[in-house]
């Protein structure tokens, strides 16, 4: 795309975080204007300094709540939008039964209060972070697109509302655009290792945990259950990398920016490892060990998830390129970099 002042400018809600940071790299890569809203509340700002350094390329951050109307009103106003891609919100599945209530604001209500911003100024295009937790415990693997949608915690019940909602609004309103991307499991960094996925705490998802026993800030992993109906009696899934995922982000752009209407799709690699594969693989990449136990299952778990990601090839052109060794080398290249996440730069 041209690098003109016409080029699209596009709202990045949530974009100082993992997958929306990287997202915002492909974008600019792609010659799209891009700008950030993020609260900060699980991310840092230095992800959006590297992006502009790694793109060359300006990559402004609002540092606001996407549930303040006043401020979001205001950036439309300001800033000639074309379209959101929409990866606010909160995340981990434990906090939300914990927490329903904050989960139901920020997800939920954060969204309609962005769409309503968003239909006042006459913004009718985005893409949405959904997630393949939407399908609970599914039937059948591949999960294609059309399985039906049982999520089993709160945080999943925030993602199948929002498809909800957006599948209402397209409805009473067919100039809207919107693209629906169910992600499977998205791991991984930049191949430059100056951006990736920055936890705080300890992590609840595999792989930055096994990255993170691999360049010694924990002791080692528990494996959750080794008794599942899988090929070595622990959990499979769909790991996609992070760069695959953030290009499949610009091809949804592309189609919601053509045409209005309303699709969803699965963005995986169709492909399951298992937790002792991922070890594996890890230790390859890594050169180190990773020591592990087998525990007890993680309650809420299912045995194996993967995607039947056909529709997004045929829609958007689009399948994940990057394989485990990929996914394992740059991890452990962003780790090793900054073992500390972001945290340590000044
Ligand atoms: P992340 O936490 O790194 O990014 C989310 C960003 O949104 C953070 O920067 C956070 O500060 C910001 N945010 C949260 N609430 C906000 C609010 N009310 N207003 C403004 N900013 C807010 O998470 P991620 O892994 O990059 O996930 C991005 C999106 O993709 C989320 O919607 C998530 O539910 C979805 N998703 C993630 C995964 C995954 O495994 N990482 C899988 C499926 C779907
Ligand atoms: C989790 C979320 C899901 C979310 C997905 C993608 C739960 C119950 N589900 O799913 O909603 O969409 O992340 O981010 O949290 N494992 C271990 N030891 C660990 C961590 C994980 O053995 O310390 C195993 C798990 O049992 C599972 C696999 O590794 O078999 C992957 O786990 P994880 O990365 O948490 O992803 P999901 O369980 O798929």
């Amino acid at each position: 795309m041209d690098e003109a002042h016409s080029a699209p400018k596009v709202l990045v809600t949530g974009g100082a975080g993992y997958i929306g940071s990287h997202t915002v790299l492909e974008l600019l890569g792609a010659g799209y204007r891009v700008m950030v809203l993020d609260n900060l509340s699980n991310s840092n700002a230095e992800s959006l300094r590297r992006v502009a350094e790694l793109s060359g390329k300006p990559a402004p951050l609002v540092v606001g709540d996407i549930r303040d109307q006043s401020l979001v009103r205001d950036l439309l106003a300001r800033e000639q939008i074309q379209a959101v891609l929409h990866f606010a919100g909160l995340k981990a599945v434990g906090e939300s039964v914990e927490q329903p209530l904050s989960y139901y604001d920020n997800n939920v209500g954060g969204t309609t209060a962005l769409l309503e911003c968003l239909a006042e100024a006459g913004v009718r295009a985005m893409v949405f972070s959904s997630s393949a937790t939407v399908y609970g415990d599914p039937r059948h693997v591949p999960i294609p697109v059309d399985a039906p949608i049982a999520p089993a915690n709160p945080y999943g019940q925030t993602k199948a509302m929002i498809e909800q909602i957006l599948a209402d609004l397209v409805h009473s309103d067919p100039r809207w655009a919107v693209a629906i991307l169910r992600y499977f499991n998205p791991v991984g960094a930049h191949p430059s290792g100056r951006i990736g996925e920055d936890p705080r705490g300890i992590p609840n998802n595999l792989m930055p945990y096994v990255s993170q026993v691999a360049v010694g800030r924990l002791a080692e992993l528990a494996v959750f259950g080794g008794d599942y109906p899988t090929l070595d009696g622990t959990g499979v899934r769909d790991y996609i990398h992070v760069v695959d995922l953030a290009r499949g982000h610009v091809a949804a752009l592309a189609r919601v920016l053509a045409r209005p209407g309303a699709f969803t799709v699965n963005l995986g690699t169709g492909r399951g490892y298992s937790v002792l594969e991922i070890t594996r693989a890890f230790e390859g990449a890594s050169g180190r060990q990773v020591p592990y136990r087998i525990v007890g299952r993680r309650p809420g778990d299912i045995a194996q998830c993967y995607a039947d990601a056909s529709l997004a090839l045929q829609l958007l052109d689009w399948q994940a390129e990057l394989g485990l060794e990929a996914m394992c080398a740059d991890t452990w290249r962003w780790q090793s970099d900054n073992p500390q996440g972001y945290r340590e730069t000044s």
